[in-house]
């Protein structure tokens, strides 16, 4: 290879590095979604609008414990770190091997933990890392497409690790959560965001 080919090469290998660093996220949540697409039920992330607006009836004052069921790579996890106290702390869980190194891989702040494992095993992830329960619990679990009966196990355990004056929030594209909620949350909020691929409910069930 001459000196003309090994420059070109290497400036075709810098342009793919630099597209690769700028879609590494949605490239790497795609590839998530190929492999487990009824697990993920999403091809892109959730929009900043989603974000901005699950977020913002948090009492973050309040919030000691803050637990994310699906963080995929990390839509809202840097959000949520942003707004934590500095004593707080943000647990994940993902079914998902890719999102959890990735999220290792890329988040770097000493009130983060991210857990391989399944949502249901909630209460246990939380008890092992010291805690006696959750402030907020936040789910972007796709309800309708989960194997029969997870769903409401998972709701189950969401309201038994809440502490009292908690919420689970929940964004998903249809509203078979809120049906699940229904058995255990006495108040459910709603709410919507249109500017989301697809457009997005949200339901925050309290524990009064
Ligand atoms: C729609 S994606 C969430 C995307 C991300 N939170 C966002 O806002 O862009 C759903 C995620 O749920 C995860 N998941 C599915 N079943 C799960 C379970 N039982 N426990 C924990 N995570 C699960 C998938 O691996 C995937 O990361």
């Amino acid at each position: 290879m001459n000196g003309t080919e090994l420059a070109e090469r290497s400036a075709v290998s810098r342009a793919k590095r630099r597209i690769g660093h700028k879609l590494g996220p949605w490239a790497v949540f795609f590839k998530g979604f190929i492999q487990h697409p009824v697990m993920v039920g999403s091809i892109i992330p959730s929009s900043r609008f989603t974000i901005n607006r699950m977020l913002a009836r948090t009492d973050w004052d309040r919030c000691k414990l803050f637990v994310e069921y699906g963080p995929g790579v990390g839509t809202f996890c840097q959000p949520v770190l942003d707004r934590l106290r500095p004593d707080g702390a943000l647990i994940v869980i993902d079914t998902n091997p890719l999102y959890i190194d990735y999220l290792n891989r890329t988040i770097h702040d000493p009130r983060f933990t991210a857990v391989l494992g399944s949502a249901a095993d909630v209460e246990k992830i939380v008890k092992e890392r010291g805690h006696d329960g959750a402030d907020y619990v936040l789910s972007g679990l796709p309800f309708s497409t989960l194997p029969d009966g997870v769903g409401p196990a998972i709701v189950d355990a969401t309201h038994r690790v809440l502490n009292t004056g908690g919420a689970f929030l929940v964004y998903q594209f249809s509203a078979a959560a809120r049906d699940f909620m229904a058995k255990r949350f006495d108040r459910i909020d709603s709410d919507f965001e249109p500017l989301n691929v697809l457009p997005c409910k949200m339901f925050w069930g309290h524990k009064d």
